[in-house]
């Protein structure tokens, strides 16, 4: 595999998104995590070495350091984040760690005779930065190649060595330009464009026949978002009829979830079996008195597993329980390429229990939502499973801060539907990635019929997002917000006090839990 992109996995969140967009500029990568060995990935003769992000700091004694092969190889280096930093360490330069760090939009100013940013326009543009160190003095042999109002350094190049490093994420979706810069260095590298993501259906329903041979049932949880039912689609090519869909009715879907969810499955494919399973009550038992977010999703994952071994039971034989885990949800709860921090355990990855009674097969679990989605329109799924914005499994326990009460639920279930109807009927619905309500833990004061009440809160959150890796808050029409907060304070019982969310992620996170 000669000339294709190895990149060195520092522990980023979004690695894999650098994998990925290289994909899709024609070119093969892999990732490499930066604890293992590089003899072998540069014995397959890399043409281009892409160093990640991280969430260490480089000063700190445990911190990964940067194999010497790497700037021995003498193959061009981009340097991202936490890769700039460890390539500024060691060829001279040095760091201070920032006191408040810099986290999410930056206007970045490019040196436009710097060969990375070749043809990009002569303004400023938005750059995404999620950094706590910062290069403080320039290693011989660098110059700089742009900065911003906050950071002198915020890009440099050795172009002699062909070493460049950026501070920001050209990888995620919220910087611009950013696919641009990665092309250019993958062209001032001089690699060929020959790589195409064509067979990827095919290639994972014979994985799926191979592993499931001769005849071994599987069991797929379905949820109804377009990850579940694109698993189940390929599942279903590669095992027919010993394939068996799942769907649990856990408690925490929403309003008129499951009849939604029954109709357009079970239209879209009659011949795929589907099985709804009412399981509310054990959740919502497990779940009494429970606060904290981790806690709640290791409950909930539990128990959707022992839910999955009843029906399974019922069914007789069944070895394999298959899930449409994205690569999203996989990094956020483990690392399973490198030293990656753990944000929150998405039910179907970090909530699943040690000792799992199924062998799990997850055929989707190195993509993004967008390729799933174009997965999907490639096999022919109906834009109504396959717009249906995600949900988490957790459901509304990890929209309810604090307690998962009946009450709590209907409010919420209350507020998440309207909330949905006003984006819908503005026409927002494909343009925003995710609109919800979230139900606050605090009480306020408020004047309702001249009387005086201390009712509950809702935050509304709507964010735009192509990867769920990245997002932005969404700028709702004032209208279509005041229509909300009019809504909720008069038709939600008990609520009397609207709040929009206007952060980005990072720092926050799309989910309030
Ligand atoms: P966060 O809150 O981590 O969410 O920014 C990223 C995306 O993932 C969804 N999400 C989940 N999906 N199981 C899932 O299947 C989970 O446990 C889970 N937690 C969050 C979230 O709704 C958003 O789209």
């Amino acid at each position: 595999m000669a000339g294709h992109v190895l990149i060195i996995d520092y522990g980023s969140q979004v690695t894999q998104l650098i994998a990925r967009k290289v994909r899709g500029l024609g070119y093969y990568a892999e990732i490499l995590p930066a604890n293992l060995d590089l003899t072998q990935s540069l014995s397959r003769k890399p043409g281009a070495l892409i160093l990640s992000g991280g969430p260490a700091s480089v000063e700190e004694p445990s911190a990964p350091t940067l194999d010497p092969a790497i700037l021995a190889s003498g193959l061009p280096i981009l340097g991202i984040c936490y890769g700039m930093q460890l390539l500024a360490k060691f060829t001279g330069g040095a760091l201070t760690r920032e006191a408040a760090g810099e986290y999410g939009p930056a206007q970045f100013y490019a040196d436009a005779s710097s060969a990375l940013f070749k043809d990009l326009p002569p303004k400023a543009f938005q750059v995404w930065m999620s950094h706590g160190d910062r290069v403080d003095t320039l290693p011989p042999g660098f110059k700089i190649t742009g900065h911003t109002l906050d950071l002198p350094i915020a890009a440099m190049s050795d172009e002699s060595r062909k070493i460049h490093a950026i501070q920001f994420h050209p990888e995620v979706h919220h910087t611009d330009h950013g696919l641009d810069i990665l092309k250019n260095f993958l062209v001032l590298s001089k690699l060929t464009a020959d790589w195409q993501m064509s067979s990827f259906a095919e290639k994972a329903v014979k994985d799926i026949i191979e592993r499931t041979a001769p005849d071994r049932h599987v069991l797929c949880g379905l949820s109804g978002g377009v990850d579940s039912t694109v698993a189940a689609f390929l599942l279903a090519k590669a095992v027919g009829t010993r394939l068996h869909s799942v769907f649990v009715d856990n408690g925490l879907l929403r309003q008129n979830e499951v009849e939604q969810v029954r109709e357009a499955f079970t239209s879209a494919y009659p011949d795929i079996e589907l099985r709804v399973v009412d399981a509310g009550e054990i959740f919502l038992d497990r779940l009494k008195g429970v606060t904290e977010p981790e806690e709640k999703r290791k409950i909930i994952g539990h128990t959707f597993i022992e839910v999955f071994g009843q029906e399974a039971k019922k069914l007789g034989q069944v070895d394999f329980l298959a899930q449409g885990t994205l690569y999203p949800d996989v990094i956020e709860s483990i690392s399973p390429y490198g030293p990656s921090a753990m944000i929150k355990s998405h039910h179907n990855v970090g909530g699943l229990p040690k000792d799992l009674p199924f062998e799990l097969i997850e055929p989707l679990r190195d993509l993004f939502k967008d390729e799933v989605r174009a997965l999907g329109a490639s096999l022919g799924i109906p834009d109504k499973l396959l717009w249906r914005q995600p949900f988490p499994g957790p459901g509304l326990a990890i929209r309810i801060i604090g307690q998962v009460t009946p009450q709590a639920l209907s409010i919420l279930r209350q507020a998440d539907a309207v909330v949905r109807e006003e984006i819908a009927k503005a026409g927002l619905d494909r343009e925003i990635w995710q609109a919800f309500a979230v139900l606050l833990s605090n009480r306020s004061v408020g004047v309702m019929g001249d009387g005086r009440s201390y009712g509950q809160v809702i935050a509304v959150r709507a964010v735009t997002s192509v990867d769920a890796m990245t997002a932005d808050w969404a700028r709702l029409p004032y209208e279509v917000l005041g229509n909300i907060s009019r809504r909720l304070t008069n038709e939600v019982a008990g609520i009397n006090r609207v709040v929009y969310d206007i952060s980005t992620k990072p720092p926050s996170t799309i989910e309030w839990e």
